[in-house]
């Protein structure tokens, strides 16, 4: 039998309160989970629903505040960690399922599909959803680009959606990953890529499932409503860059279905509003940062203070620029994080105006191939086109 964890902050308790009701309708889940980043309004409303809940279903729910268990900003990943720590600590259960309280597509399959896969004797199943081709920018520019130049042998770059949030662990797995002092310290955003890290980097069976409806859920708008995301998901990558990670681990994944239209038209968010954050808030120190990165991005980013440029950001430049990143760049500056976040920018911009705009089968494509590029380029040198 499963529990199944929602971490929450903020978020609507209509929609949360609807998932777990789906959880607790389900005969493989056991018992259900709400962990909130805090006592409001949303942890209050789930609060009180609860007694009723518990009767309805005859099934035990409990919704707790996270832990304070790790070293970072305190965010999910303390939130991820408390689950994991409730479910090894408080309960008997065989398998963990945890999934994003937001998400208003949620639906029984998500839990029967991972059970089946568990059925199987995958130790961690992930689930994974169509989405636009100017979403998940986070993904394929930070982490899919850092797993592949920094473990091209491992099975890391090929996992679809390594920051995706939904997923299923079995005892053993949570165990592996609980007690790896590299996750649990990990409180931030960063949390996803730890859990991914950290399940390859223990050789665990991973089979991830394709959920065809997709997960929707609230919209970005300026790239500035990802800023402290990005930061925390490459400095998680840049903290791990010394660790080695066996090849070898057994990964299998659903070969996905057709993708609707509306997942295809979808614009990830807001181009106008992002193009002129690349003017603002420049420092002298930034300006002397640039001068570790090669020509073409320095003298790309320094006329970005006139008007904004991005068409320099290409692939290769955007590999040159990771490199130096991954050396050089310090979380603890706030002139470092602004430099980050504009040089992702431009290359967020160049990727949607040079590939995107071609159209959703194409960008796929692309991206991929971008993945295997740089699995290319880290394990030859140079790039495969
Ligand atoms: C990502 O990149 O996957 C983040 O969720 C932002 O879309």
């Amino acid at each position: 039998m499963s529990l199944v964890v929602f971490p929450f902050k903020e978020e609507k308790p209509e929609v949360l309160l609807r998932n777990v009701r789906i959880a607790l309708a389900h005969p493989r889940v056991k018992e259900v989970l709400c962990v909130g980043a805090s006592e409001d309004h949303c942890f209050r409303a789930v609060s009180a629903a609860i007694p009723e809940l518990s009767r309805e279903y005859g099934k035990r729910v409990t919704v707790i505040v996270q832990e304070r268990l790790g070293e970072l900003r305190p965010g999910k990943g303390d939130g991820m960690n408390t689950g994991l720590k409730y479910f090894l600590e408080e309960t008997q259960h065989a398998r963990i399922h945890f999934y994003d309280a937001d998400i208003v597509s949620f639906s029984e399959e998500w839990i029967t599909k991972a059970e089946d896969a568990a059925d199987e004797g995958y130790q961690v199943v992930r689930h994974y959803f169509p989405r636009s081709s100017t979403d998940a920018m986070i993904t394929w520019m930070i982490t899919r680009t850092g797993f592949a130049l920094l473990w091209p042998r491992s099975a890391l770059p090929w996992i679809e959606q390594p920051l995706g949030g939904e997923l299923l662990l079995t005892r053993a797995a949570a165990e592996l990953l609980l007690s790896d002092p590299r996750v649990r310290r990990q409180s931030d955003w960063g949390i996803d890529t730890l859990y991914t890290f950290s399940m390859v980097a223990h050789g665990l069976p991973i089979y991830e499932i394709y959920i065809d409806a997709g997960k929707l859920h609230k919209l970005y708008g300026a790239l500035t409503d990802l800023k402290t995301m990005l930061i925390e998901c490459f400095s998680a990558v840049q903290g791990l860059k010394d660790e080695d990670v066996p090849a070898g681990t057994v990964h299998h994944f659903e070969y996905p279905g057709p993708v609707r239209q509306g997942v295809k038209e979808r614009v990830g968010y807001d181009f106008e509003r992002t193009l002129w954050l690349l003017r603002e808030k420049w420092t002298d120190r930034q300006v002397e940062l640039l001068e570790l990165f090669p020509r073409p991005v320095r003298e790309g980013m320094l006329a970005c203070r006139e008007y904004p440029r991005f068409s320099f950001m290409d692939e290769d430049a955007w590999a040159e620029t990771y490199l130096v990143l991954l050396e050089r760049f310090d979380p603890a500056d706030a002139d470092w994080r602004e430099l980050l976040f504009k040089l992702w920018i431009a290359r967020v911009l160049q990727y949607t105006t040079a590939v995107a705009l071609r159209g959703y089968d194409h960008a796929l494509h692309y991206l991929h191939r971008m993945v295997a590029r740089y699995v290319h380029r880290a394990l030859l040198g140079g790039s495969a086109a």
